[in-house]
């Protein structure tokens, strides 16, 4: 089957000349349709670099990326904004990435209205994504603030489905709310990738929960991939030092296993800088 996003030799650089700043050294990966691709790494790692090349938010200097068959990584301007029928993007933060000003009918119509449907088949595709997401119709005559961080969530993911994209960007979707909020949040993308087909590049630091949702896990480290295969594998018993630190470092609930990870972690801090640098 052809890769629904086939990304291969991806370089950026951040600024120009003396100052400037490589943050993807030639990344290659790619995702099928309706897969779910794990993005891990430390703070700074390129995580969210990798996603803003995609969705043409940074600047690529090398390398091609391609959706469908079709190289999108120049692409601008009216075929970029066309390009968000296919690509989404749901971000970390509930309360900044929705517009306080609107209520929530207005920020999911909004991005119907450049594809030319009538208002009457927008307000019904609105109502059928706030079903989707287990909010109420009434939710509608709403402004953000009058919702919790999960639910804000909820209407950030509706709007991201709203025009039926094949792949969203999920950048560290779940890691401002609180533990439950997250199991029942993620719970949600599981459902919504069953139901529509939707691939997903999902980043988090969390090993945990990419455990969860994710098909395969990529590790990056310092704008390289390291490791990519399946999520049980990656996450449980990587390869590579460095993946196997970030397992490390995830904390778990057994406070003496959890001081044994933290020795092992210790001990493989020169690992990395030996054998990746
Ligand atoms: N607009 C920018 N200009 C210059 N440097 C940038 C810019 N955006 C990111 N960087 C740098 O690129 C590197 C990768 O940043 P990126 O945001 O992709 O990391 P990340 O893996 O998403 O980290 P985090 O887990 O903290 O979100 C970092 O060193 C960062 O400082
Ligand atoms: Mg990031």
């Amino acid at each position: 089957m052809t890769a629904l996003l086939d990304v291969s030799d991806l370089v950026v650089d951040y600024g120009r000349g003396r100052t400037a700043f490589r943050a993807l050294h030639g990344v290659s990966l790619d995702i099928a349709p309706g897969e779910c691709l794990g993005l891990v790494g430390e703070s700074g790692s390129g995580k969210s670099t990798l996603g803003k090349a995609i969705l043409g938010l940074a600047p690529v200097t090398g390398g091609r990326i391609q959706f469908d068959g079709r190289e999108i990584s120049g692409v601008s301007g009216r075929a970029r904004r066309a390009l968000a029928d296919d690509i989404q993007v749901v971000f970390q933060d509930p309360y900044g990435s929705l517009n306080p000003a609107m209520t929530i009918g207005d920020i999911l119509v909004e991005p119907l209205l450049t594809s030319g449907i009538s208002a009457g088949a927008a307000a019904t595709r609105v109502r059928e994504m706030l079903d989707r997401v287990r909010l109420p119709s009434t939710a509608m005559e709403r402004y953000p603030s009058e919702f919790s961080g999960g639910q804000r969530q909820r209407i950030a993911i509706a709007r991201a489905l709203v025009r039926g994209p094949r792949l969203i960007v999920c950048d560290e979707p779940v890691s401002a709310l609180d533990l439950t909020t997250q199991a029942t949040i993620l719970d949600l993308f599981i459902e919504l990738q069953r139901e529509t087909g939707v691939a997903y590049l999902f980043v988090s630091h969390d090993l945990g929960v990419v455990r969860r949702v994710c098909h395969r896990v990529a590790v990056m480290y310092r704008g390289e991939l390291v490791e990519v295969g399946e999520g049980e594998q990656v996450t449980r018993s990587p390869q590579h030092p460095y993946s196997e630190r970030l397992r490390l470092a995830s904390p778990v609930a057994d406070p003496v296993a959890q001081r044994e990870r933290r020795t092992q972690w210790l001990a493989l801090r020169e690992v990395r800088d030996a054998v990746v640098r």
